[in-house]
């Protein structure tokens, strides 16, 4: 007891010893107090005169740190070259598509319905509500083309690159394919066969 009391006083006085007032002593977490960003207003100097360096616009061609520039325009020909070009960057895995459900299930469900029937609450009011993920139209909708139009919006869909990172738009597009259902494949006949069954069904019920 009688050292820890010691000890409290001798740190108490050592503490109001003659140092440099201006020092602000130890920084635990110096980036608390020293912001990398610059500050609004913020000078520095360049070539011997003071600027405002936080008022100069970033050099042509800048990229901010993080950001992905998507290299489609949004055109008929960036739409046709995005569905030729473009493949999933995200590994498939079933919990990536799990996410892509996340994700569907704020964003695009309301329009879409749970399954992409394209009967969710608002779709079902909209002019047009959007078509089956499952139509003839749509089912084999390749993945650049699914991206692109998520990315731009198509119709009355709106943009959702703002809202969405590149990364949640791929997982989005698992899950869209998952609700697309099974393709229908130039290469491969067995699936030509059973699709255009699922085909002629689909045309049945209209
Ligand atoms: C405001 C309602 C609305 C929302 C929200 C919405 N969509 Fe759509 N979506 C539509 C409509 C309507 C179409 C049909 C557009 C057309 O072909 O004119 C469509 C079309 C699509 C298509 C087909 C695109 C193509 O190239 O033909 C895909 C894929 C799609 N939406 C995915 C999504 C995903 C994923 C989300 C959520 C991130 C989403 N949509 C959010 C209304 C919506």
């Amino acid at each position: 007891m009688c050292g820890l009391t010691a000890a409290i006083l001798l740190t108490g006085f050592t503490s109001c010893g003659k140092r440099d007032v201006n020092s602000p002593g130890v920084e635990f977490m110096p980036d608390m107090y020293r912001s990398p960003s610059m500050e609004v207003y913020g000078t520095s100097v360049f070539n011997g005169d003071t600027i405002f360096s936080s008022q100069f616009l970033p050099v042509k061609g800048t990229i901010a740190r993080g950001y992905i520039p998507y290299g489609y325009p949004n055109t008929d020909e960036g739409y046709l070259q995005a569905g030729l070009n473009l493949k999933n960057p995200i590994a498939f895995s079933e919990s990536v598509v799990k996410e892509g459900e996340v994700l569907f299930g704020k964003y695009c469900i309301h329009c879409h319905g749970a399954s992409g029937a394209g009967d969710g609450k608002v779709g079902l009011k909209l002019p047009g509500p959007p078509p089956p993920y499952t139509s003839v139209a749509l089912k084999n909708l390749p993945e650049g083309k699914i991206f692109h139009s998520i990315t731009y919006g198509k119709g009355v869909m709106g943009n959702h690159a703002s809202i969405l990172t590149q990364e949640e738009r791929w997982k989005l597009v698992y899950y869209v394919q998952k609700l697309q259902g099974p393709k229908e494949t130039a290469s491969a006949d067995s699936t030509k066969t059973g699709n255009a069954k699922e085909i002629k069904k689909e045309e049945k019920t209209k």
